[in-house]
């Protein structure tokens, strides 16, 4: 039996070829190959698979993807019935997310966007920020990114507010959920970051209510998926100072084209979808480890609800 990695990237599968030949040696393992010997594959591990292909596949026992967000599988209008999806949770993700996080709530709470806008006026100012826990730091999704990422902030002293789908109790902050607890969540998020699976219900929700519900002056910072934001309603809200600035790890089209109006704008921070990176020695470990439990039959680590999408 055949393990299958998918993805359009040419980048992607060179880099993954030689960790999965490590970490499964003595199986069959193939690259973006088929439809013959589509019969032997029991495992596809994927990222953006082509539409279709997955269904292709007779004996396919799980979907592996090599990311956290699985909205990339879900984007197959062909994806086969029955077959367990299962998301990647991963120790080096998970820390570069919290690096990520804390890195730009700091640098956004430390204010200094402003202070390199003085400094390239060659003024020499002190600003006077909130201290620490007047600071109100928001975090939409509070699964296993949010959640370490929200253990970190509160290491700082940061005033935390989550917002989830489902209700829970929260040691580490205010705990909002569901479409009643969106607005107060919001209205108590000076800094807020989007860390939620884009699903149906989440698609867009970084949009002009959702800003113009923040306080004013507030800052976004969208390391989740370029689909939670309307780019047009922020850049509106930029305009208007009700944001004063946000930093995009993702974007509705990747890479970023060029020329877009986010590349150049003066309160935006841009970075390439690397807030946190799938390494292939690290996640073919994890999806081993996986694979080993199903053929023992014991439960998978990760395996998404596919109602829900994540
Ligand atoms: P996760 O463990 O599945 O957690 C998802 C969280 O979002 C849960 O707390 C869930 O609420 C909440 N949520 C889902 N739908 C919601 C809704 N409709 N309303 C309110 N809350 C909702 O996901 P994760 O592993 O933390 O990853 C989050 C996302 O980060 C991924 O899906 C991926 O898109 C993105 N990501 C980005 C990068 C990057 O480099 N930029 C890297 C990795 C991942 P409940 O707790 O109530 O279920
Ligand atoms: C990256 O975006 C991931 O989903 O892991």
């Amino acid at each position: 039996m055949a393990i299958l990695f998918l993805t359009p990237s040419a980048n992607a599968a060179s880099r993954w070829a030689d960790g999965l030949k490590k970490q499964f040696a003595g199986e069959d393992i193939r690259i973006n190959s088929g439809p013959e010997g589509d019969g032997d594959v029991e495992f596809a591990i994927v990222w953006k698979p082509p539409p279709g292909r997955l269904a292709a596949l007779p004996n396919l026992k799980a979907i592996f993807s090599i990311g956290a967000g699985v909205d990339h599988v879900f984007a197959d209008p062909g994806l086969p019935e029955g077959v367990p999806i299962v998301r990647l949770i991963d120790e080096t993700l998970t820390t570069q997310m919290t690096e990520y996080v804390v890195m730009n709530v700091l640098w956004h709470h430390r204010e200094m966007d402003d202070y390199a806008a003085l400094v390239a006026a060659e003024t020499w100012r002190h600003l006077h920020p909130p201290r620490t826990p007047e600071r109100r730091v928001g975090i939409m999704g509070l699964g296993v990114l949010g959640s370490a990422a929200a253990e970190a902030l509160s290491r700082f002293g940061f005033s935390l507010a989550a917002w989830t789908r489902r209700p829970r109790a929260w040691p580490l902050g205010e705990a909002f959920s569901g479409p009643d607890g969106l607005q107060p969540f919001l209205a108590r998020s000076d800094i807020l970051v989007c860390l939620l699976p884009l699903t149906p219900e989440t698609a867009g929700i970084l949009d002009a209510a959702a800003f113009s519900a923040l306080p004013q002056g507030a800052v976004v910072i969208n390391a989740a998926r370029g689909g939670h934001l309307v780019e047009a309603d922020l850049l509106d809200a930029l305009e208007s100072g009700q944001i004063k600035a946000a930093t995009l790890d993702v974007f509705e089209q990747e890479p970023l084209a060029p020329g877009h109006r986010f590349w150049s704008h003066p309160k935006i921070r841009v970075t390439p979808h690397i807030a946190s990176l799938t390494y292939p020695d690290a996640a073919a470990r994890e999806i081993a480890r996986n694979i080993a439990r199903l053929r023992a039959g014991a439960p998978m680590i990760g395996v998404v609800d596919r109602d829900r999408e994540y």
